[in-house]
Order: structure tokens, then sequence, then C-alpha cells
């Protein structure tokens, strides 16, 4: 079965609204399998998003990554990446489709609310960063059924 990483970022859970994106991705049919509140380091920010080093946006998107408490998933189902991606809706809010979670709960790109990976591949390394057995109490692993 497909998983994919999706992480609610800090303005999301500033904003109270783990409740109503974790109903969304419920609600389409997937299956919440790991969830982690955590305040992540700018070293696993940066790892997270290593393929946007290069751009003019990379300190000031580590730099709010790291502002504050998230909320990091393991989402699985049919096609869950493409699947998340479409709830998620586009990159840029201001193009995002009201009935997306950033159409309808985000104003700016530097702010979208949620990530959701873009590729199995991806999915796989981004699962591996944030859910290292060093990171999450090995139990949250077994209760999910997260393990194959
Ligand atoms: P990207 O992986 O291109 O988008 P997505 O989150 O939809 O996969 O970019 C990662 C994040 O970087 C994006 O969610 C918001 C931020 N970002 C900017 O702040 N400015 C930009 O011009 C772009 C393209 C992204
Ligand atoms: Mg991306």
């Amino acid at each position: 079965m497909e998983r994919t990483f999706v992480m609610i970022k800090p303005d999301g859970v500033k904003r109270q609204l783990i409740g109503p994106i974790i109903t969304r991705f419920e609600q389409k049919g997937l299956l919440l399998t790991a969830i982690q509140l955590m305040t992540i380091e700018q070293s696993l920010a940066e790892q997270h998003y290593g393929e946007l080093q290069s751009k003019p946006f990379f300190s000031e998107l580590v730099h709010y990554l790291t502002s504050g408490p998230v909320c990091a998933m393991v989402w699985e189902g049919q096609h869950a990446v493409a699947n998340a991606r479409a709830l998620i809706g586009k990159t840029n809010p201001v193009e995002a489709a009201p009935g997306t979670i950033r159409g309808d709960y985000a104003l700016d790109i530097a702010g979208n609310i949620v990530h959701g990976s873009d590729s199995t591949e991806n999915a796989q390394r981004e699962i591996n960063l944030f859910f290292h057995a060093d990171r999450v109490d090995p139990m949250l692993f077994h209760m999910t059924g997260y393990e194959d």
C-alpha cells in the first residue's frame, strides 16, 4: 500500500487547524498510520527541503519550518502521494482552488499550512527522516501497524 508524508507546518498548528486538516484526509479515505507533534531542528528542516537548497527562499523556508511545533504524519492508501497532493492544492495559495487545504486556509506561499510528498521516493525519504526510531517511541510504529 502506498504511503505519503504529510506535515502540518507551524502556522497550521498555531492556528489550531490540526483537526480540520486531519478530517479532510480521513474523509478522503486515507489511513493515518503515524503521527508526531514535534519542534524540528534546523538540520532536519534543511535535509527535508534539501532539493531546494539553492533557491533564494531556502533560509526563510527553514526558519519558518523551525519557528514552532509541526504535526508530522504518515498517511496510507491507494495513490496516497497524488491523493494527498490533490487535497493540499497548489503550492501558491493564490492559485490553490477553494476546497483544497491551501485554497481554504492560506493566503501566502511563505505560509502555506501543509506539506505533502511529491513522489513515492521522496515520501519514503521524508518518512525515514521524521519517523526515525531515535525520534519516535518504537511503540508508535507497533501500535499503528506502520511496520511491514
Ligand atoms: P515546493 O516543494 O516547490 O512546493 P510544495 O510544498 O507544493 O511541494 O516548495 C516547498 C515550499 O517552499 C513551499 O510549500 C513553500 C515554499 N516556497 C516559497 O516560499 N517560495 C516559492 O517561490 C516556492 C516555489 C516555494
Ligand atoms: Mg515539494
